[in-house]
């Protein structure tokens, strides 16, 4: 079955309307997915993520699998049940997280064996175990295991990654076939290839070739300057089918996520939103706004007058200050509130500008107000 259906394309750029039909309902694109690497989005209860409108959120394999663990997973049925989450759930493979998080791993053509960086304790990913995991946490859309290599690295060794990502895709895909409908998650593949147009090239042209339902564009935002960003983010996503959802892994950030869209993508996840929200930095149309400072000591507004969140509706700009001076979990968690709420906005108004056949400019006015100051 097709879970993705293209409902409109801009005029003014590259950037598409679409939905996808998942197990837990469906989900207008482009969308930004907040964070749950635990299975819960820090800070936040799952019934105002969704009551913001969220309707897919990430978890992390490799949190998960460590923490609480399979038996665990598996006695609750899946992590729908076990955090009382019933939107989509999206889970990244671990191949990220095992080479930024882990201590000592070792890849092999079999898999990849790591340190658990909570206890040190010695595990081991293949492409099959991670599909399994995917299963056991109920994932409505799974990733491959894949390698994820940094900026710096020289050819020869990113073609290395990249053909064992390809081999272990391989495989996750046969064994994501074998378990057939005991599992209803959708695999997605991830392109790799580091920052070389002809690795680029053949892993985006593997991937068109495979049957996955979606594919991902990884290696991405990984320590690379902006204008490498830009370019191997539109040269990748001029090479990868438009068939298919097409996610870029980690952005994030508002001109990130508009690159993107601009690009054809239709899906990002990202910490920054919450992450910058716990150290007391808001998002508003007028750039980030760092709760910490002076200034807001006695400043009655609202952080954003027009947005209807808790934080906005309920206190003031003086009051989140002393919150987050004082270290209080309630700043925290009204700044994430804010922060999601406001993403969660800025796509509304990308997927309107995208159905008006006018991104592009909604891109240039959006990106010049919130770099004005
Ligand atoms: N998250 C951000 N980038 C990546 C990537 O390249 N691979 C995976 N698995 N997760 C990611
Ligand atoms: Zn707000």
């Amino acid at each position: 079955m097709k879970i993705f259906q293209q409902l409109h394309q801009d005029t003014t750029s590259k950037a598409r309307l679409g939905l996808l039909t998942l197990g837990h309902g469906q989900v207008e694109t482009p969308v930004f997915m907040p964070v749950g690497t635990n299975g819960t989005v820090k800070g936040m209860f799952h019934e105002d993520v969704k009551k913001i409108g969220y309707s897919l959120i990430l978890g992390n394999t490799y949190h998960l699998y460590l923490r609480p663990g399979l038996e665990v997973l598996s006695q609750f049925g899946g992590l729908h049940s076990f955090s009382n989450w019933d939107g989509n759930l999206l889970t990244d493979s671990g191949g990220f997280q095992v080479f930024s998080l882990s201590g000592l791993r070792k890849i092999g053509e079999k898999g990849v064996t790591f340190q658990s960086h909570i206890d040190g304790s010695k595990h081991v990913f293949t492409p099959e175990s991670v599909v399994d995991t995917q299963k056991i946490i109920g994932s409505d859309i799974a990733m491959c295991l894949d390698v994820c290599t940094p900026p710096e690295i020289n050819h020869r060794a990113a073609t290395e990654a990249m053909h064992i990502t390809h081999s272990w895709a391989k495989r996750a895909l046969t064994h994501r076939k074998e378990l057939g409908e005991s599992f209803k998650g959708n695999l997605f593949g991830i392109v790799q290839g580091n920052f070389y147009e002809d690795l680029r090239k053949q892993s985006a042209e593997f991937f068109n070739e495979m049957d996955f339902p979606g594919i991902a564009i990884g290696g991405l935002s990984v320590g690379e300057t902006s204008e490498q960003f830009v370019h191997y983010l539109q040269y990748t996503a001029d090479l990868v089918t438009r068939e298919k959802p097409r996610y870029v892994m980690g952005i994030g950030s508002p001109d990130y996520i508009l690159e993107a869209v601009e690009n054809g993508i239709d899906m990002f996840d990202c910490v920054l939103a919450t992450r910058m929200a716990r150290n007391g930095a808001v998002f508003t149309d007028d750039g980030v706004v760092t709760l910490k400072k002076a200034m807001h000591k006695f400043d009655q507004r609202p952080i954003e007058e027009r947005c209807n969140c808790r934080a906005c509706t309920q206190y003031s700009r003086a009051y989140m200050h002393h919150m987050v001076k004082t270290g209080e979990m309630l700043g925290g968690m009204l700044a994430t509130e804010h922060n999601l709420t406001y993403f969660y906005r800025l796509m509304q108004q990308v997927r309107q500008a995208i159905r008006e056949n006018r991104f592009a400019s909604f891109k240039r006015d959006y990106l010049a107000r919130f770099y004005a100051k």
